[in-house]
């Protein structure tokens, strides 16, 4: 297996709106960055994913730019990024960008212009079709609820939105969009920044035939994922910009891949591909949810370590893994595998284990390393996704849903959950800005008792045992380089696997309930002696081979 310096790293992201307020309007900016990048040095992490920092009108949060190379007013200027780098770069931590090139926002220049006239030189930058039968050109809807398309009346033609209507998608097809994206690349690696999380990057090749989605029960509109995701050129786009640009460089790339299998995954991250170094994959994000109807399914621990194994085995050979519980878009992983009551510690520190352990680059979402939980809004009016606020339109107020049971969807899964403030201490505002400030979503009540002065200086906190974490993957190879293997496949309580490297294994056991269930140790593991690695209880076995687990217990052991 080849060694990188990216297979090696742990990742943290920051979604900065919510991170730091140093100038008092209630958002996060690039000076709370800098203040902070000594917190994330002493986690241990080496670099950092920055969710997006461009011009923005910020329908979708900065997913929707306005211009790729500038910043966006509220978080800051270009003087503040090169200060942000610098001071990065003299710690040691490397920067990733967003890169959110699928779209642009409406009031991106390029749109702008596209807009005016059919003729336009802007014009193929954007997808536009004429209507259909006096109807949209197909019944896709787009990922916030409503069509995908959009009827301008100026030139009586309809443009593609994938996500929100300030969000039209840019067409691929088009060389000229193609060589600006390159450019953008090439200005923030000609900047030094050190690689890209690529946003929705297997949605920029469009089907040109764009055929109707299948239509589920209930839907107003046909699912346009499975006819967009991984389309006819996307190989080509990202080949051609690896070739042109991103190897020139020593960076990380990850891609965001909605819809993948570990082989279809395989082609853009194999290393004789020469396409993307990561993907993140949401098979293990979606066992829990119905996204069609809004239905929350209970969590099942079995389907959890087949699609976990499933990419373990499926990448070992030639690709590498991205490891992560959280991000901006998911809900807080402590109230959703977890328990965020009794057992909140216990069960924060068993899921970062389970997770750090495995092969892959672990990336940890800002408070998931103090164990920041969901919350639970009582009134939509507290919501600022435009994902929530308009499915609830369209749930609810259009469609009749018990307003209820989707405010119940919403506690558990909406994406506001990540997008609270992160809690610094347990000062009104958490720290996160001054008080009196009114942050831009409200803080999560948990404040108080949740933060990052309450746990900084105590060596069992959630904050000192991720560092654990992260230092054992530092120091054994075993962690980074071993081989993965499930055991106990079919235990309902008990996730538990080895790691292998030479003569080494690693032994991973995690209960992943309140029981108590035993561990028994499969026959075939043989071993002469073992050593203690972490756990999240006192550790002083005396034997492994039948161990009774408390209450999401983890413990990690070296055999030999
Ligand atoms: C994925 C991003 O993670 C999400 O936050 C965003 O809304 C969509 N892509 C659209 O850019």
């Amino acid at each position: 297996m080849q060694k990188k310096w990216w297979k090696e790293s742990v990742v943290y992201q920051i979604y900065p709106r919510s991170f730091k307020d140093t100038n008092e309007d209630g958002v996060g900016d690039l000076k709370g960055i800098i203040e902070n990048l000594d917190y994330v040095k002493f986690l241990g992490a080496n670099v950092i994913w920055l969710c997006p920092i461009y011009k923005s009108p910020n329908d979708d949060n900065g997913y929707d730019i306005s211009d790729y190379r500038d910043i966006m007013n509220e978080f800051g200027s270009m003087d503040d990024f090169n200060e942000l780098l610098k001071e990065a770069h003299k710690r040691d931590l490397k920067i990733l960008m967003d890169l959110v090139v699928n779209h642009t926002s409406d009031e991106h220049r390029w749109f702008v212009e596209s807009r005016k006239s059919k003729n336009n030189e802007y014009r193929d930058y954007y997808i536009w079709k004429d209507s259909k039968n006096g109807k949209e050109p197909n019944n896709w809807g787009g990922s916030f609820a409503g069509s995908a398309w959009e009827y301008d009346k100026n030139t009586d033609m309809y443009y593609l939105h994938c996500f929100s209507k300030k969000q039209p998608d840019l067409n691929w097809e088009n060389p000229k969009v193609r060589k600006e994206v390159e450019d953008i690349v090439m200005f923030w690696l000609d900047k030094g920044i050190d690689g890209f999380r690529m946003d929705v990057i297997n949605m920029i090749s469009k089907d040109q035939t764009f055929p109707d989605g299948v239509k589920a029960e209930g839907s107003l509109y046909g699912d346009k994922d499975s006819v967009i995701m991984n389309g006819p050129r996307v190989h080509e786009y990202i080949s051609e910009l690896n070739a042109k640009v991103l190897s020139k460089y020593d960076i990380m790339t990850v891609g965001e891949t909605p819809l993948v299998t570990p082989k279809i995954a395989m082609k853009y991250v194999g290393e004789d591909r020469k396409e993307l170094n990561m993907v993140f994959e949401f098979e293990h994000m979606d066992i829990d949810r119905d996204e069609s109807s809004f239905i929350k399914k209970p969590f099942d621990l079995v389907k959890l370590k087949n699609i976990f194994t499933k990419w373990q085995k499926g990448l070992e050979n030639g690709g590498w893994n991205s490891l992560y519980w959280n991000n901006h878009d998911q809900p807080r992983v402590v109230s959703r595998f977890g328990d965020d009551g009794s057992y909140w510690d216990k069960s924060a520190k068993m899921l970062g284990t389970c997770l750090h352990m495995q092969q892959g680059t672990p990336y940890i979402y800002q408070g998931e390393e103090i164990g920041m939980t969901n919350v639970s809004f009582e009134d939509i009016k507290d919501y600022r996704d435009i994902g929530a606020i308009n499915h609830y339109k369209e749930e609810v107020e259009i469609k009749g849903k018990n307003k209820d049971d989707f405010m119940n969807y919403l506690h558990e899964l909406s994406r506001d959950n990540a997008r609270t403030p992160m809690q610094w201490s347990g000062s009104e505002n958490a720290g996160f800005t001054k008080p009196g400030v009114e942050p831009w979503i409200k803080i999560n009540p948990r404040y108080k008792e949740i933060n990052v002065e309450n746990q900084i200086n105590d060596p069992n906190s959630i904050f000192n045992y991720y560092r654990k974490l992260i230092k054992i993957r530092k120091e054994n190879e075993i962690v980074v380089y071993g081989r993965y293997d499930l055991i106990l496949e079919d235990d309902k309580e008990i996730y538990a696997y080895t790691r292998t490297l030479d003569d080494k294994k690693l032994l991973v056991i995690c209960n992943f309930t309140k029981n108590e269930p035993m561990f028994c140790m499969p026959e075939d593991i043989k071993y002469a002696s073992f050593k203690t690695v972490i756990g999240n209880y006192n550790m002083d076995d005396g034997e492994i081979k039948n161990i009774k687990l408390k209450p999401y217990e983890c413990k990690v052991y070296i055999l030999q």
